[in-house]
């Protein structure tokens, strides 16, 4: 079995990180571990809104009518979460997929060769290394940069990263873990950009719903003047990753966008991936996604309060537009690794390293705002104290 020849795309490093050799040597002596990473949001102590799960008990999930790109009256009840936020959308140009992550698979199929490549933003979401792999596709990272104030895209270097390989960039709005949002003016840069060089956009939306007031950005759902992908699932807009469904909104002009669909919906037809009791109540789940996000961004808004107000002198919160993280900047004493392990080993308390995010520079730490407040104000009070020490 040694020498099986396994395909190269999965030559992955597997041996256990430090990391994970502490929290799995504290799970196996029973040490509890206050978890500043959690990202589940059912393991958070959200009230899912009554009736949720009455609307699987229907005797239409005997049926299985299979429809390419996701039953129509599914695809109708995104339109429709869509038309409540003033975006009019068609269901034709609406996609349904058991993931966000399946969606880039499909994506990938449809716009990227072997040996091809796509841009993805940096720091972000650390699965793109893996799903681009397994995928066989090449990336570059185009920077992000903060300015003291705002994460920005750093246009200059993002154009100089287009090449005639370059297939899709991809932008995440908000980003994971930074919070930010895609400007006006920078959606203006990016379909100029794309529209020039044949280039197609996908924008990751999955956290656009978690504003944390208003400002100065756009969502690129319904976006004519580059060919589009907006992102959206149920993992983030209704806090229920474990129902496996998400959705790809297609846009831009027309003959191009209509190709796409065209060859999309043949991809789709391949896995038939969507169940369908969680179509059939897709219409009366998404009608309570204002429920659910309420809740969510209350419980953001009181843990990064908080956090402003109990920072420790030598620490600072990067400014933050939406989402579920908080990244703070930390004295680069010692390196995140080092402060991620004594957080954990010494504090009991888990967050994220930014290097796992790929920041530029150390020292950063992500820390969830998701944790009822009682177990964050714990957790995040122990850094905090920590830090202090300096
Ligand atoms: C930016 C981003 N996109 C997509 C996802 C995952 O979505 P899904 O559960 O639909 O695959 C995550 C999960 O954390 C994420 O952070």
């Amino acid at each position: 079995m040694d020498n099986f020849p396994f395909a190269r795309r999965t030559n992955w490093r597997q041996e256990t990180n430090d990391l994970n050799k502490v929290l799995e040597d504290f799970g196996s002596r029973h040490i509890p571990v206050l978890d500043l990473t959690a990202s589940n949001p059912t393991g958070c102590g959200f009230s899912y809104p009554e009736g949720m799960l009455s609307a699987l008990n229907s005797l239409e999930n005997l049926q299985y009518l299979p429809d390419a790109c996701g039953m129509k009256k599914a695809r109708r009840d995104v339109a429709r979460y869509y038309a409540r936020q003033k975006v009019t959308v068609s269901p034709d140009n609406i996609i349904l997929t058991a993931s966000t992550s399946e969606a880039y698979s499909f994506l990938m199929r449809l716009l990227v060769n072997p040996g091809e490549k796509i841009l993805i933003p940096r720091p972000s979401y650390p699965l793109f290394q893996f799903l681009l792999e397994i995928n066989d596709v090449h990336f570059e990272q185009y920077p992000l940069h903060y300015d003291g104030q705002k994460w920005r895209l750093d246009t200059l270097a993002l154009e100089r990263l287009v090449d005639s390989k370059t297939k899709a960039i991809i932008l995440v709005n908000p980003n994971n873990p930074t919070g930010s949002y895609i400007s006006p003016a920078e959606l203006n840069f990016l379909n100029e950009l794309c529209g020039k060089h044949q280039i197609a956009i996908i924008s990751d939306e999955v956290f656009f719903d978690y504003a944390l007031g208003a400002g100065d950005f756009v969502s690129l759902s319904g976006n004519q003047k580059a060919l589009t992908f907006a992102l959206g699932g149920l993992s983030k807009t209704l806090a229920l990753p474990q129902m496996k469904c998400a959705w790809i909104l297609a846009s831009g002009p027309q003959v191009i966008l209509k190709e796409a669909l065209s060859r999309l919906e043949i991809i789709a037809d391949t896995y038939l991936s969507v169940n369908t009791p969680v179509q059939n109540a897709l219409g009366l789940w998404l009608e309570q996604a204002p429920e659910m996000q309420a809740q969510i961004i209350a419980r953001v808004k009181e843990n990064g309060q908080w956090l402003s107000t109990h920072l420790s002198g030598h620490t600072e919160i990067l400014a933050l537009q939406g989402g579920w993280y908080a990244t703070l900047r930390i004295p680069a004493v010692k390196s995140e690794e080092e402060w991620v392990l004594e957080f954990l080993k010494e504090d009991h308390v888990s967050v994220y390293p930014g290097y796992f995010f790929d920041f530029d520079r150390e020292a950063y730490i992500v820390i969830s705002l998701l944790p009822p407040a009682s177990v964050f104000q714990e957790a995040a009070g122990r850094i905090m104290k920590r830090l202090a020490k300096i």
